[in-house]
């Protein structure tokens, strides 16, 4: 979790992408649903193109109900296959076999056509670091599952996971790069736990965690901490921490601490289902 990135490693990462794409018939690309855009690297868009795709609203257990369903539909009308998912609890799991037929079904359709049967599916997981990857194949893979091995000549040491008789997933998810240059995107990415905490200014970022909550969930504040969120965002915190005993010696406030308590609730789903990027309507 929390890899840094640099130029050469975006520039590793792409290469390899562009190798193991060569070997798939479908991407399936993970998004984190709170922050469906900034969790995204639209390269993969060209890197992938001619793939079938199928997009996950990952981490949808965390996310607004409303919200995913409208990026559901948002990224269906711009042409993706989307299935919402809770990669640790396994729902939406079903769903995806579904979806991957339906995404695939030209390139069956065209195996069928040229005499090709029972041609599996090649597919790989792509998304950037904490997006659920490594959690979601060993869900949807399941224990069960039989690695096969190399396939001599065209699969030079790599390891695919045989999901069924139809279908063998990259043992490897492909790495994405976050959008870095976009400072909002960092941000939101912050949020929800994707960049190092250390070398952001958490309490910064609380106060306008605060603002959004108060402006787009109004009230969920108030019940989590028994406080009023009327006032400067700074006075929420500062209520948050009274409310929680975050005392420095000498009675301070401890405002630091109270920040640490607002995003480890928030990103564990206790402030309720919040999406921090909501689709343009
Ligand atoms: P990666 O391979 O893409 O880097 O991500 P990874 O699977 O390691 O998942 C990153 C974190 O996100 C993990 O939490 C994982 O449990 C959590 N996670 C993945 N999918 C979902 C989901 O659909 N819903 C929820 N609520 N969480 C999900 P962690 O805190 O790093 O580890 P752990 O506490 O779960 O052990």
């Amino acid at each position: 979790m929390n890899v840094q990135w640099y130029p050469g490693h975006m520039t590793k990462a792409k290469r390899q992408m562009q190798e193991d794409i060569k070997l798939i018939d479908l991407i399936i690309e993970l998004v984190d649903a709170r922050v469906p855009l900034s969790s995204r690297n639209p390269d993969i868009d060209e890197l992938g193109k001619n793939k079938a795709r199928l997009i996950l609203l990952n981490k949808a257990d965390l996310a607004d109900e409303r919200q995913n369903e409208a990026w559901k539909n948002f990224f269906q009308a711009k042409g993706f296959f989307v299935v919402k998912v809770d990669s640790r609890s396994g729902a939406g799991m079903k769903a995806i076999q579904a979806a991957i037929s339906e995404a695939c079904k030209e390139k069956t359709e065209r195996d069928r056509k040229r005499g090709i049967k029972n041609r599996p599916i090649r597919a790989m997981v792509v998304g950037i670091p904490n997006v659920g990857k490594s959690t979601f194949i060993n869900t949807f893979a399941g224990k069960a599952c039989a690695k096969t091995g190399n396939r001599p000549g065209v699969t030079k040491g790599k390891q695919w996971i045989k999901l069924n008789k139809s279908v063998e997933l990259l043992d490897t998810p492909g790495i994405l790069w976050p959008k870095f240059e976009d400072q909002e995107v960092g941000m939101r990415l912050a949020y929800v736990g994707s960049i190092k905490d250390d070398i952001l200014n958490m309490e910064e970022l609380s106060l306008n965690l605060i603002d959004f909550l108060r402006q787009y969930y109004p009230g969920v504040l108030e019940r989590r901490y028994q406080i009023s969120e009327e006032g400067k965002p700074v006075e929420v915190l500062e209520a948050i921490a009274r409310a929680r005993g975050c005392l420095k010696k000498g009675e301070e406030l401890d405002y630091a601490k109270a920040s640490g308590i607002l995003f480890d609730d928030f990103r564990s789903g206790k402030i309720g289902r919040i999406t921090l990027e909501w689709v343009k309507e």
